[in-house]
């Protein structure tokens, strides 16, 4: 698999292999498991680049367009290199009206940032997303697996503080 397809050659072959193994390892039908083989690459890699998606294409025995139509649905997939840390914060209609923006704006301030690109220190992407199912939280972000509800703006300086200097929570 490894040596027939595409340019890989800027991908770690060792990383390619430890997702043949997990591929080899699933049990059941492997194509009704896109989402785990893509959460595994995702893990591996750190992103989902075109030629990523194309290989999982191949191994699943699936359309490249079915594969990049997940990766582009989920929010939690990137098809970009990140930052260190992956600031998500939620956009959605109960997250909004409890005043997401401020925080979202607030965020990309205290990281220097914009959208979707990596902050120049390297150490954040912040992305926007939909609801992640807590709004009884309403305003959530997320800094990587850790979830933070009933964020108030003027925390978020403290917040990131806790990511810089080489230091995390994770
Ligand atoms: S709208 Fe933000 S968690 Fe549901």
């Amino acid at each position: 698999m490894k040596s027939d397809i595409l340019d890989m050659s800027n991908l770690c072959k060792n990383k390619l292999s430890e997702l043949d193994d997990y591929i080899a390892s699933l049990e059941g039908n492997k194509q009704e498991q896109l989402i785990h083989v893509l959460h595994k690459a995702q893990g591996l890699f750190g992103y989902l680049p075109h030629n990523l998606q194309l290989y999982v294409a191949r191994a699943l025995d699936l359309p490249a367009a079915k594969v990049n139509g997940v990766v582009t649905f989920y929010s939690y997939f990137t098809e970009k290199p990140t930052g260190k840390n992956v600031i998500c914060v939620c956009m959605g209609t109960a997250c909004y009206v409890k005043g997401a923006q401020k925080v979202l704006d607030e965020v990309l301030k205290q990281t220097n940032s914009k959208k979707n690109d990596i902050s120049p220190d390297g150490l954040f992407t912040v992305k926007e997303v939909r609801c992640i199912g807590a709004c009884g939280l309403a305003p959530v972000m997320t800094v990587n697996d850790k979830v933070y509800g009933n964020v108030d703006e003027r925390e978020i300086a403290d917040i990131i503080s806790k990511f810089k200097g080489g230091h995390n929570e994770n």
